[in-house]
């Protein structure tokens, strides 16, 4: 009985078009990918800096994991709470401009850390209805009633603060992960001042590569912030940004960060040296600013609807099975391109998603784009 629903509902995901299974990637870079033994154009990497293979943070890291060993062994709460690890997250506070700093073995349980554990049933939460699935999963796992308000409307969220007066928490992305758009900061820092809430904010996909080195783009409204390492900054977990006092907290009260093994010293290590790589990739960002740029005009020329306003650019397409189809025409041709799909998008706005690193070429984006008209013709 059991797995026969098991198999009803992967039937049911195949017929909408939903099915989702990745292939096996044999090696890839933040460029390329290979599948079956053929090399393809990734569009698909989150490793905007191309920081991920970079020969000086390899070696750094061999050499941390030489010198500290593989594991911390057990969690912060336990004797996981090793001093480097402290040593970095004070260097990323200071470098983020924030009171401290704190690091989780993923961005995913970050946002369940801070989403169910900060807020209770005395804070009203409001979050823009585009927010990443772990924030969502967060806010449901906490006791804090929560409600959407409409993706970057700050005429929806001022509907939503007038509502509840009261202590009141916006929850928003600096950088949408599927949109690729960013949220009105000006405008939600006017909020702020007139009806002040606190604010958390996910830069995962900002902090590297967007900002004055690479500092991000919403300090003048976070109280909170996210930072994931498995993007941008090319290595793996999470830190988040935030007062003392919200630290303190959640080292006491924080289930995903208490019972849970802490990252290895040889990550911490890795990490500073990640710090100041994102320091000097100021040609990086700007290399990648203007593939941005140069792919929109490629698509848009092509009569492609496009969003995103930096290096994560959604394609339009809409249906599922067609944006499905799409994507695996263009990986037969040799580029490797991401579908969001319900739930990961609202049903019938099925978007090709790509994502652009400081290895790509205009070259790979003219080919590209020539690759997808022919097809989307
Ligand atoms: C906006 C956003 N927040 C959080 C996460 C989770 O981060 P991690 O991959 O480190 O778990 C992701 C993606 O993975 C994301 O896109």
């Amino acid at each position: 009985m059991f797995e026969k629903r098991l198999r009803q509902k992967l039937a049911l995901q195949k017929e909408k078009g939903l099915y989702r299974n990745p292939p096996v990637v044999e090696e890839g870079d933040s460029r390329t990918v290979t599948v079956d033994g053929r090399t393809l154009i990734n569009f698909a990497s989150n490793d905007y800096l191309a920081l991920g293979r970079s020969e000086t943070l390899r070696k750094k890291a061999a050499d941390a994991f030489l010198r500290y060993g593989t594991s911390s062994s057990s969690s912060r709460l336990v004797s996981g709470n090793a001093s480097v690890i402290r040593e970095a997250e004070k260097a990323y506070a200071a470098y983020f401009g924030y009171e401290e700093a704190i690091f989780f073995p993923s961005g995913y349980q970050a946002n369940l850390a801070i989403l169910s554990t900060l807020f209770g049933p005395d804070e009203s939460l409001f979050f823009d209805k585009h927010v990443h699935a772990s924030t969502v999963k967060g806010m449901q796992l906490g006791s804090a009633p929560f409600k959407g308000f409409r993706h970057n409307s700050m005429s929806h969220l001022e509907k939503r603060l007038k509502s509840a007066p009261g202590n009141s928490v916006v929850v928003t992305e600096s950088l949408f992960s599927m949109d690729g758009d960013t949220p009105p900061l000006a405008a939600l820092a006017e909020l702020k001042k007139k009806y002040g809430f606190l604010t958390v904010v996910d830069e995962a996909h900002a902090y590297g590569a967007l900002g004055t080195g690479g500092r991000g783009i919403a300090r003048n409204v976070a109280d909170v912030a996210l930072g994931t390492f498995g993007k941008a900054m090319g290595l793996f977990g999470a830190f988040v940004l935030l007062p003392s006092l919200y630290r303190e907290y959640l080292f006491n009260f924080a289930s995903p960060l208490i019972y849970t093994t802490a990252l290895p010293e040889a990550h911490a290590i890795t990490a500073l040296a990640v710090l100041s790589e994102v320091e000097q990739a100021n040609d990086k960002r700007a290399h990648l600013a203007h593939l941005s740029r140069y792919l929109t005009q490629l698509l848009t020329d092509r009569g492609f609807t496009v969003c995103g306003e930096a290096h994560i650019l959604a394609v339009q397409i809409g249906n599922e099975e067609r944006a499905h189809d799409l994507v695996t025409k263009l990986f037969e041709q040799g580029y490797f391109a991401f579908t969001a799909r319900f739930p990961t998008v609202p049903m019938g706005q099925a978007i090709i998603r790509l994502s652009l690193t400081a290895h790509h070429t205009e070259d790979d984006l003219q080919k590209f784009s020539d690759a997808l008209f022919n097809l989307g013709s």
